[in-house]
């Protein structure tokens, strides 16, 4: 791992969960993390938390990736004070359970709101990035194993769409790269299964200590891991899917109607 030493990584929603984790994790073997969340004091306080031990560091930027105005500010201050960017994790990312059918407003804008942080940030922070990237660029994008199966109808619907359009534009901007002639930055879409995280109770999950028992879970750290595995590898060689999930995992219709009691969406 000496070869991140002293090099720059973009994580977007450093703030709890899997991007916490890994921000923590990169800064550990010396690199410099930039964290962006719309919540940065959280960021912030990541970063005041890591032990001496740590040869990198973490720096928060707020950003909501929701909006292009706010990437983009994000960006050029990475480039005035950085100039150049080694590891881009797409992290940041919107649950959404319940009924896409459901006229609601609450609906509409959970959908609007979804798209925009699953997909359209994504898609708007890598092409921010890729400018500020040399040779040995590397792209992680959190996909999620929704980016792989659809799950029982009317429980996380939209969701799955947005990961499996982040599956699909992993591949987009890895052969896109090539064609361009920046063919030696990889490009990785990792593919969780359920990892024991806020997401749930921000898409709906009213219990969600109940929730954390009904299924086997990964830890955030757990994820972290794979993308160290990631970054451990040669140059020349690109993880284009990488897929982890809790031993066990079963995500068919007997145990996902076990959460219906513990929901406030339809
Ligand atoms: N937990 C799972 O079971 C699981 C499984 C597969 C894949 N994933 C994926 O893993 C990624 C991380 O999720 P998590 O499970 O770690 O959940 P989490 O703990 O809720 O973290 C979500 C992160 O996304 C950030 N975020 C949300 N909206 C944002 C916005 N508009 N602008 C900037 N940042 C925003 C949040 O930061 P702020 O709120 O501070 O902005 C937070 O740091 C997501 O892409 C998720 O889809 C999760």
């Amino acid at each position: 791992m000496e070869k991140w030493q002293n090099k720059i990584a973009v994580i977007t929603g450093a703030s709890s969960g899997i991007g916490a984790a890994v921000a923590k994790d990169l800064a550990k073997i010396g690199l410099t993390v930039i964290g962006l969340a719309r919540r940065s004091e959280k960021v912030e306080k990541l970063s005041s938390k890591l032990g001496n031990d740590c040869s990198g560091k973490i720096i928060a930027f707020k950003c909501d990736v929701s909006s292009l105005d706010s990437i983009k500010a994000a960006f050029k201050w990475i480039q005035e004070n950085f100039s150049c960017i080694h590891i881009l994790v797409n992290n940041a990312g919107n649950g959404l359970m319940g009924s896409i059918l459901d006229a609601s407003d609450q609906m509409t804008s959970a959908i609007q709101k979804t798209i925009d942080v699953n997909f359209s940030g994504l898609v708007h922070c890598t092409r921010e990035a890729v400018p500020l990237m040399n040779d040995f660029g590397l792209i992680i994008n959190v996909g999620s194993i929704f980016g792989h199966e659809v799950p029982c109808p009317n429980q996380s619907n939209l969701y799955p769409a947005t990961k499996f359009a982040v599956k699909a534009m992993s591949e987009i901007f890895r052969q896109e790269l090539i064609v361009i002639g920046n063919e030696k930055i990889r490009v990785t879409n990792l593919s969780p299964g359920c990892v024991q995280t806020e997401i749930f109770k921000q898409a709906g999950i009213v219990d969600t200590e109940t929730f954390f028992k009904l299924f086997p879970f990964l830890k955030p750290e757990d994820v972290s891991a794979a993308i160290l595995y990631i970054l451990s590898t040669p140059y020349d060689v690109n993880i284009t899917e990488l897929t982890i999930r809790p031993v066990g995992e079963y995500l068919g219709n007997k145990n996902i109607e076990k959460i219906s009691n513990l929901r406030d969406f339809n």
